[in-house]
């Protein structure tokens, strides 16, 4: 599935993924952060909860999840109820540029379309703050590879 950003969070109200790829953008980065077995993983931004299950339910033994607004927390809470692994899954509402944990907590860190709202370089300390040394971040983000055409740039302005 391809995602459209809708402000309406139409997406988040039907409890599909919201980013580029969708749910298999999401396998793969999860099997490419390797996680397993009895680590601890956050994922910033949860939306509707589809990556914290994923993680809690085929990867890893704990699961935080956070998300500024108070619909992806609770949409994520239900979430993870319903899947059998509320248990081994925190969430709370917080923002992303001062997360709410000590430092070297997780294994790994996860975010999908959640920078591009952010402060990139606050954002990314945070994660290395809570982040072990050796941690894995993972990152699904639009990202340009080259410049856009001059078309494109003067649809986005
Ligand atoms: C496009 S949605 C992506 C949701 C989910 N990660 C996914 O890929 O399906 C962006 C999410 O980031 C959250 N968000 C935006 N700014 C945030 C911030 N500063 N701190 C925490 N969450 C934030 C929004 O509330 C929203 O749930």
């Amino acid at each position: 599935m391809t995602h459209v950003f809708s402000p309406s969070g139409i997406w988040q109200r039907t409890g599909v993924t919201e980013h580029l790829g969708g749910i298999n953008a999401t396998q793969r980065l999860l099997a490419m952060c390797g996680a397993r077995g009895s680590q601890r993983a956050l994922d910033i931004g949860c939306g509707s909860g589809y990556t914290v299950c994923r993680l809690a339910s085929d990867y890893v033994a704990q699961v935080s999840a956070l998300d500024i607004s108070r619909r992806g927390v609770e949409d994520t809470a239900k979430r993870v109820v319903k899947a059998g692994v509320g248990e081994r899954v925190g969430v709370v509402q917080a923002d992303a540029h001062r997360l709410p944990f000590r430092p070297s907590l997780f294994d790994i860190v996860v975010a999908e379309s959640v920078l591009i709202f952010c402060d990139v370089q606050q954002v990314l300390g945070e994660m290395a703050r809570v982040l072990q040394p050796g941690g894995v971040l993972g990152v699904n983000e639009l990202t340009l590879l080259q410049p856009p055409p001059e078309r494109l740039n003067t649809l986005l302005r």
